[in-house]
């Protein structure tokens, strides 16, 4: 019998975000990006080697093919593990994530982090990060491979605060962490407008970020927004990360919305609720900043120290549709 592995990936949500690629086919970002790991917003992914002939998926109880255009990566990426890896073997893999998927959490980002971890331990039979890596697979080298599969798995490797950096060609990016979890306990509350899946993927949309006239503006001024974000990390400043992060994703917004196609995330209830938390926050309410992926729903930002206050806020307004979350120590592996 096969041994059996289990992953465990959490989200992540970028401070500054990785939008637009120089290169498609090797996931080559326009841009550095930083994000904080999240902790309970997590994808588990078990796999264990079969004598099928080919990999079999199952995601939160169904069987998948690869016609199934939505798990198009999930099947691509084992594709490129096998051939990177230069390993042989068909697996079954088994996956849930516990929040929507496709809906702007980075599904993608713990999915493939998840599935890249999983696979490699089945396929090394091993769950042991130290055993990986003296046989070439280095937390980096797997943050790497987590790239290939989603551009924003790689970072979902490490926990805390991580930094992917583009480098001067797709050999050069790094994917590091910047601090660990313990740095800065930030918390992040994501409220939910829309929990069925995007209408744009991600994937497409980074392909029309070029067409925006706000795209080549936006790239020359991201080496000092991130130099202060980082900046402001280190620090510990939350005054001054806070409006970063606003500015930052509203940014990214209008470049999708200035693009051709031009696209809209973000519906009228998630416009409504960023000019409700700006105001709540303008009369000394709380102290939290949003930051927005490419979804409809809202992450909202703050220090841990203001955590009750934040909290009750939200649950007051949306009870229900709000997830609570906070910086995480990255991902787990376990033989089972
Ligand atoms: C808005 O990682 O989903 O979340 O590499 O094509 O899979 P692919 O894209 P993906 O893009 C994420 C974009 C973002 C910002 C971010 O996480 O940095």
């Amino acid at each position: 019998m096969n041994a059996h592995f289990e992953a465990k990936a959490a989200s992540n949500i970028a401070f500054l975000k990785y939008w637009g690629k120089r290169d498609g086919p090797q996931q080559w970002p326009a841009n550095d990006s930083f994000s904080m790991t999240l902790n309970a917003l997590c994808s588990t992914t078990r796999a264990q080697r079969n004598q099928v002939g080919d990999h079999r998926f199952i995601f939160e109880g169904q069987l998948l093919t690869r016609s199934d255009k939505r798990f198009a990566k999930t099947f691509r990426q084992l594709d490129h593990l096998a051939e990177a890896l230069e390993v042989q073997g068909a697996l079954d893999i088994e996956s849930e994530n516990n929040f929507p998927t496709g809906a702007g959490i980075a599904s993608s980002a713990s999915g493939l982090a998840a599935l890249t971890l999983a696979a490699v331990a089945a396929w090394y039979d091993t769950d042991c990060w130290d055993t990986l890596r003296e046989r070439g697979l280095s937390r980096e080298r797997l943050a790497h491979l987590a790239r290939m599969g989603s551009g924003s798995a790689g970072r979902s490797v490490f926990g805390g605060y991580v930094l992917w950096k583009a480098g001067d060609s797709p050999e050069q990016q790094s994917i590091e962490p910047f601090y660990p979890a313990e740095h800065w306990s930030l918390c992040d509350s994501v409220v939910l407008f829309s929990t069925s899946e995007k209408g744009l993927g991600s994937t497409e949309a980074h392909a029309h970020a070029w067409t925006s006239p706000l795209f080549r503006p936006r790239l020359a001024g991201l080496p000092e927004r991130l130099n202060s974000m980082k900046d402001a990390v280190r620090e510990r400043q939350w005054d001054r990360l806070g409006p970063l992060l606003e500015t930052e994703a509203l940014e990214m917004h209008a470049v999708i919305m200035t693009a051709t196609p031009s696209h809209q995330y973000l519906n009228t209830a998630a416009l409504d609720f960023l000019g409700e938390l700006r105001a709540a926050r303008l009369r000394g309410e709380h102290s939290a900043y949003f930051t927005i992926d490419a979804g409809p729903n809202i992450h909202v930002i703050y220090p841990n120290e203001d955590r009750e206050r934040v909290r009750n806020w939200l649950n007051s307004k949306y009870p229900g549709s709000v997830l609570h979350d906070g910086v995480g120590a990255g991902p787990s592996l376990r033989r089972l």
